[in-house]
């Protein structure tokens, strides 16, 4: 019989999916599995316990929504927003924006707070702006804002917004697993991330997690959340020991991302965020040495993302393209406003290697010669 696969192998270099490690992909070839099987909701119990560890969080209102990174934010904000509510977002590019309209949709107030591109939000200009609206129901961040390569600075936020009615929400659809992120600590209410980034898993599962505080604001709504799908309510039935049925859950997604979770303890948090560090510090100054410079501020930058600056005399998309069809490399592209002007290079969980920023930066390096 013909072979089913056609999908050609590729380096994943830009912003996710990236490449996942083999155990990971065996993982998923496990057996599928009915999603009340004892065997598999005994396994969502340590999913749990695991991104209980990752997002370091003691709540047991954590766990992996079925779906990407997207219904995790829907998730975070369906679940505490009512219509009219004030929600203050800062906006620094394209996922700050996304806040802002997922917050719209469901009948919030939207306050944004701007920042520039490429560089991190004041901190004491959005804890002023949260000061101003004391009535605000949710304060809202990225952590690693994927549009611009930037990572926002978060404790002085959370400790100033800890004593506050309002809860504080953050994306770290990029940071988790590849920089810390502490949500017990920098008094996070809020946060989801994806499967498909520095976790190391494909794209399908969102992991949130609620506070005791996040979690008051959905007991005390007038009405319940306008989402079943993305309810925390009825999604704790499930998780819970009750284990009321509430979606067809996708066993073979949640096994491999108890395998990704496995590799994480196994290596060690600390060394994982590490690992990324010096991957994306070498990545940093190899694209500087061929030339092109870096969209974000010197020190604001994301370790596990590098936003380039296509240089002025070269087609941005025609170099991204090349990568693809010559190298079997894919990279990002910017997003919105900086579509052809950006390359985004991400270096994430089993891609953050040494060998990989040889690779990327070999093959950016022929092509910028030759044209
Ligand atoms: C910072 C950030 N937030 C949200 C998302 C949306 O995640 P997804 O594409 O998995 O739905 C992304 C995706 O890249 C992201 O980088």
């Amino acid at each position: 019989m013909a072979s089913v696969v056609t999908a050609t192998p590729r380096w994943l270099l830009g912003p996710g999916p990236a490449n996942v490690d083999p155990r990971v992909l065996q993982a998923l070839a496990t057996p599928v599995q009915g999603h009340l099987d004892p065997e598999f909701v005994a396994t969502l119990d340590r999913i749990r316990d695991g991104l209980k560890r990752l997002f370091r969080t003691s709540s047991d209102a954590t766990l992996a929504i079925s779906g990407t990174g997207s219904a995790g934010m829907e998730t975070c904000l369906v679940n505490v927003i009512e219509p009219g509510d004030k929600v203050i977002v800062g906006v620094g590019g394209y996922f700050g924006r996304r806040i802002c309209q997922v917050a719209e949709r469901l009948g919030a107030e939207v306050i944004q707070v701007p920042y520039e591109p490429g560089t991190a939000l004041e901190p004491q200009r959005f804890i002023d702006e949260v000061k101003r609206h004391p009535e605000a129901k949710v304060a809202a961040i990225v952590h690693a804002e994927t549009s611009t390569g930037v990572l926002q600075p978060l404790e002085e936020i959370g400790r100033a917004l800890a004593d506050t009615e309002t809860l504080f929400m953050v994306d770290c659809v990029t940071s988790l697993g590849g920089a810390p992120v502490e949500v017990e600590k920098w008094h996070v209410d809020l946060t989801y991330s994806c499967s498909q980034k520095c976790i190391g898993m494909v794209s399908g599962l969102s992991p949130v997690t609620f506070s005791a505080k996040a979690m008051e604001v959905v007991r005390r709504r007038r009405r319940p959340p306008a989402s079943f799908y993305l309810g925390i309510d009825v999604l704790l039935d499930y998780w819970g020991e009750g284990r009321v049925y509430h979606h067809t859950a996708c066993s073979t997604l949640y096994y491999g991302l108890k395998a990704a979770l496995d590799l994480i303890f196994a290596e060690g948090l600390e060394a994982r965020w590490k690992r990324h560090a010096e991957v994306g510090q070498m990545m940093q100054r190899r694209v500087q040495e061929l030339g092109c410079t870096l969209f974000a501020r010197e020190g604001q930058r994301l370790p596990m993302l590098t936003a380039i600056v296509a240089p002025e005399s070269v087609d941005g998309a025609a170099v991204r393209r090349a990568l693809l069809e010559q190298y079997s490399i894919e990279v990002g592209a910017g997003l919105g406003e900086w579509k052809d002007k950006l390359w985004r290079v991400g270096l994430m969980g089993y891609n953050a290697r040494p060998v990989l920023v040889d690779l990327v930066c070999g093959a950016l390096g022929e092509l910028l010669r030759s044209r």
